[in-house]
């Protein structure tokens, strides 16, 4: 049986890191779910399209190629802004749903990360954690990642968005960001990168 591992929680909770470690782990391909909703918000601002335009949003994520995952703007701190108001739209969801299906497919099995992993793209994974931690520690934690990269922010200016895009997130009516009822959950607040990890990796071996 393929081992799907799948992993949501807010922005900077730490999921990411997480991910990537599970999947080194057990050996497993990750996708990044931030990266497509936030390809697709680059792309339209690129090409000057406004991003509250739902047909040329869906249109956009329709075409969207593994290549484009690779740019290293997809990171800024204004992208995820900008991938939080086009994941709103369901025709965007709708159109990334097969692409995130197909590779939490592979025969292996595959970890997922985003906000609706478990509750809509892979309902059966074999396992399903959902990461959190304080707005405050996620504000400071994406802080530290931001300006190590060279980006100028304040700690306020990340902490109002990541407010701003928890709310957003956990608010829009089509899949909204909360843990699938039998994800564990995982509070990262007092724990470090290693802690978190053999947290997640007790909680995968259980379920082997
Ligand atoms: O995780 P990341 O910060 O890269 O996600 C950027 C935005 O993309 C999130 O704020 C959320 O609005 C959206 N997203 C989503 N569903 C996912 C992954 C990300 O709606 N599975």
């Amino acid at each position: 049986m393929p081992l799907v591992i799948a992993i949501d929680g807010p922005a900077a909770s730490g999921k990411g890191t997480l991910a990537r470690r599970l999947a080194v782990h057990f050996g497993l391909p990750h996708l990044d779910t931030g990266l497509l909703y936030r390809a697709v918000a680059l792309l339209m601002l690129d090409a000057g399209i406004d991003l509250g335009d739902a047909n040329e949003a869906a249109r956009t994520a329709s075409s969207l190629v593994a290549d484009q995952l690779a740019d290293p703007r997809l990171r800024e701190r204004a992208m995820g802004e900008a991938a939080s108001r086009v994941s709103g739209i369901p025709d965007v969801r709708a159109a990334l749903l097969s692409w995130q299906r197909r590779f939490a497919s592979d025969e292996a099995g595959a970890v997922l990360d985003g906000r609706d992993i478990g509750t809509v793209i892979c309902p059966d994974a074999r396992v399903k954690l959902f990461i959190t931690a304080s707005p405050e520690e996620r504000a400071r934690r994406r802080h530290r990642e931001l300006t190590g990269r060279g980006e100028e922010t304040t700690l306020a200016a990340i902490l109002s968005d990541i407010r701003a895009r928890d709310e957003r997130d956990s608010s829009r009516s089509a899949a909204p960001l909360k843990a699938a009822e039998d994800a564990v959950i995982i509070d990262t607040t007092e724990l470090d990168a290693d802690e978190a990890f053999a947290a997640a990796r007790h909680v995968v071996e259980r379920a082997r």
